[in-house]
């Protein structure tokens, strides 16, 4: 078993480290900041993701996992150290290093001869030779000092992260030319890739996919622009499908069956939002005008999500006419079920184009009952759904939470003054909601 650090205790090293201990590694956490780490370390997670706090728990009490605040404690001794601190975007879409910078500054002094360092970051293509020039200048008077950099890209969703580290398709690694860094990492995947752990699914062989560094970097800003791309088609698809009188639902379910297209990720209404998707694009949108590219499809990607968020106030519009002094319920603030983030959460700009108009806004979700990101806006945060929704003119339900495809219609209406609910997920049954007097309006028929 490997001796493995994990600088950044944020939503991907927590679920990194956490599982790493549970394939039984003996790990240790890093964070800088000291209450995080305390935090960690007394068994809390910060931030809602199933699953988490109890393998959290099980870790600490194995004696495998532990977290510190101090670079020289968590890099000694490690042989491999996985960064996964934060690249957010400034405005311009390029992403800001300052955090990987100073990660690699931190455990640089202290790294043992033949150390692997592991970017989880997501990172543009060039800084991996970019870490290991940063190392090399750390350390003058061991030059010719081994270690190896490698780029691991994560691909865990909010909500499933610990399904989605178990249970990956694939692991990419990206590596020097020796081989022998990814190969480090490849052994310390072995019990994941062999499915060999208490849960493991027999049979399951997730791939194994060694790339160069530059590749690896590349694959995960491809992968989520490819995700984001196939949402944003959907909903065009479904624009146009609403133009000509044609049911998106009938025509996207039709296009998925096709298995060189497949049904995921063809979920239409009122778009994607998250952490990443928005930046991730914006990155290689920027990436591309480095080089004098205008990238013009990812431009669209975009656009295409914007303007969804735009949609809900038109067809709210279109139905309410005036929203000055409308009340308007929106149902859903987290981007997505089974998470409290509201990192580009569509909700949050709904909310804010609601008030701008003139509406009444409240809201409710099953987790998030605090939202500081609307300090500004005036939104009544209702105790549940119904609550939510007294004397609502209209609700929009902004996320899919099975939640809201459970609501008891009847009692929903009896607290409603309109009868209208625009279904910006797809996920309320028209015809149990016809029959308690409410009328559902969608996106795409
Ligand atoms: C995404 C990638 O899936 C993951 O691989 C990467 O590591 C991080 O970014 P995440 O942001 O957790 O994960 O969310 P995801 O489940 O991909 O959903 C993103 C957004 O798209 C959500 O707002 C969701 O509601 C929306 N969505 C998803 C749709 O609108 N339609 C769909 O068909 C699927």
């Amino acid at each position: 078993m490997s001796r493995v650090t994990v600088v950044g205790t944020g939503y991907v090293g927590t679920v990194t480290a956490v599982c790493l201990a549970f394939l039984d590694h003996d790990v240790v956490g890093l964070d800088i900041n000291r209450i995080r780490a305390e935090q960690l370390a007394a068994g809390q997670v910060p931030f809602h993701e199933p699953g988490l706090p109890e393998r959290l728990r099980q870790g600490l009490e194995s004696g495998r996992l532990s977290f510190t605040w101090d670079p020289a404690t968590a890099a000694g001794s490690a042989d491999v150290i996985f960064l996964c601190v934060g690249t957010p975007t400034d405005g311009s879409g390029i992403p800001d290093m300052s955090q990987v910078e100073a990660a690699v500054r931190a455990i640089a002094p202290h790294m043992k001869p033949g150390a692997v360092v592991v970017s989880k970051s997501t990172v543009p293509a060039g800084s991996g030779n970019w870490v290991r020039t940063m190392i090399e200048e750390a350390l003058p008077d061991t030059d010719g000092i081994e270690f190896h950099v490698v780029s691991n890209p994560e691909f865990l969703r909010e909500g499933s992260a610990v399904e989605d580290f178990l249970y990956p398709d694939r692991i990419v690694l990206g590596g020097e030319s020796s081989g022998q860094g990814t190969q480090v990492v490849a052994d310390l995947y072995c019990r994941l890739l062999r499915q060999d752990f208490a849960g493991g699914r027999p049979g399951y062989q997730p791939q194994l996919i060694r790339t160069d560094l530059p590749s690896a970097e590349m694959v995960k800003y491809a992968a989520n622009a490819f995700l984001a791309t196939k949402i944003s088609f959907a909903n065009e698809i479904a624009n146009i499908c609403e133009l000509v009188g044609a049911d998106a639902r009938q025509v996207l379910s039709a296009i998925g069956a096709d298995s060189r297209i497949g049904p995921q990720f063809l979920r239409h209404g009122i778009g994607w939002g998250g952490s990443c998707f928005r930046k991730d694009v914006a990155a290689l949108i920027a990436t591309g005008l480095d080089y004098g590219y205008g990238s013009p499809i990812l431009r669209a990607i975009i656009e295409v999500n914007q303007g969804q968020r735009v949609l809900v106030l038109r067809k709210l519009q279109a139905a309410l006419k005036t929203l000055k002094g409308r009340r308007i319920a929106v149902f859903g603030l987290a981007f997505k079920p089974d998470t409290d983030d509201l990192r580009d959460a569509p909700s949050i700009e709904i909310i804010r184009k609601l008030y701008a108009a003139g509406a009444v806004v409240s809201a409710y979700d099953p987790i998030v009952k605090e939202v500081p990101e609307l300090d500004d806006v005036p939104v009544r945060i209702g105790a549940d759904a119904y609550d939510a929704a007294n004397r609502a003119d209209a609700v929009v339900i902004a996320t899919e939470w099975p939640h809201f495809a459970a609501l008891d219609l009847r009692k929903l209406r009896e607290k409603m003054k309109g009868c209208l609910i625009l279904d910006g997920r797809g996920i309320v049954a028209e015809d149990v909601a016809a029959e308690a007097g409410l009328i559902v309006r969608g996106f795409g028929w």
